[in-house]
């Protein structure tokens, strides 16, 4: 019997550098896909799989994010008011219990890993689940419930993976791997951003994840990897052989939008899954298509 995973670590704090202008003022994560912000995505989907107790780690010009779980006191009451029970049900549909979000502060952004251990006093002896908002996935079922339907059966860690083009394994960590069952690979080992000759996959992890608390104490060593950052991948590579360990090659896609281009394209593929929406767009998108 595995223990319910009901934790997520929502890190935050990155600078957000390939969208400026737009986060000189704003927090990337709260740049919004359609009508709502990444980080309500990922709120949503961790919701979805269960999780009820969230921490998101921040850092300085993030108070955006945290109001953005608030009441809005005085826009609830105008919208009662004037009877817009539409927008009112919205905002109260995604209300958060009392309670279920705490912040702490990585002052200094010196890396993911070093974000996931600032949340070291939330995560105590729990497993959790990390949420990057800025990759969205759009798939039938939440990619985090897939991953914990995994976690449920095998313990252990459990990390979403995609295949990339060989040339692009520098920029993400990639999967040593053993047994495969399906959609399920054996982790046997991590690399964080290895050169494509050096690459021992093409099997990314992209940023969904699910971990045991152990790793907390690999991190605390604060060992600086690639970029001198202090990397996430190179203390979940230390849990491999004391613990399963899987990589899940979730249903759905993903959309990289700590990137310009895969920040539009999730645009275009959102507002097109939508009935509200996809007709108008699917029409107007002739337009520029054959230009
Ligand atoms: P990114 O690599 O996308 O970095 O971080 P970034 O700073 O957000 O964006 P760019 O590259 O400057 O444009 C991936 C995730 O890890 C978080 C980010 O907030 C993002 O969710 N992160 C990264 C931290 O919380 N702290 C860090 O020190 C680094």
């Amino acid at each position: 019997m595995v223990k319910p995973l009901r934790k997520a670590v929502l890190p935050v704090a990155g600078l957000g550098t390939r969208f400026l202008p737009a986060t000189k003022a704003m927090p990337k994560e709260m740049l919004p896909v359609v009508d709502k912000p990444l980080i309500q995505y990922a709120v949503d989907e961790a919701r979805a799989a269960g999780i009820e107790q969230f921490c998101m780690v921040t850092g300085r010009g993030k108070t955006a994010l945290i109001d953005h779980f608030d009441i809005a006191f005085e826009l609830e009451a105008t919208l009662a008011e004037r009877n817009k029970r539409e927008a009112l049900d919205l905002l109260r549909e995604e209300a958060m219990p009392p309670g279920s979000i705490s912040t702490v502060r990585q002052q200094v952004p010196l890396g993911l890993g070093h974000a996931i251990w600032c949340a070291r006093t939330f995560i105590g002896d729990d497993p959790f689940a990390i949420l990057l908002p800025d990759d969205l996935v759009l798939s039938e079922t939440p990619c985090t419930a897939q991953l914990v339907k995994v976690y449920n059966e095998t313990g252990g860690n459990v990390v979403a993976v995609s295949e990339v083009p060989k040339e692009h394994t520098n920029r993400y960590g990639i999967l040593k791997t053993g047994a495969v069952e399906g959609d399920r690979v054996e982790v046997t080992g991590l690399v964080e951003k290895p050169a494509p000759e050096n690459a021992p996959s093409n099997l990314s992890i992209i940023g969904r994840y699910v971990l045991l608390p152990e790793v907390v104490t690999y991190l605390s060593r604060m060992e600086r990897g690639a970029g001198n950052e202090v990397q996430l991948t190179d203390a979940m590579a230390k849990m491999i052989g004391h613990a399963p360990f899987h990589g899940l090659k979730f249903e759905g896609k993903r959309f990289d939008c700590g990137d310009k281009a895969g920040f539009l394209e999730a645009q275009i593929a959102f507002a097109l899954a939508r009935p509200d929406l996809g007709p108008a767009v699917r029409a107007f998108l002739k337009n520029y298509v054959n230009a």
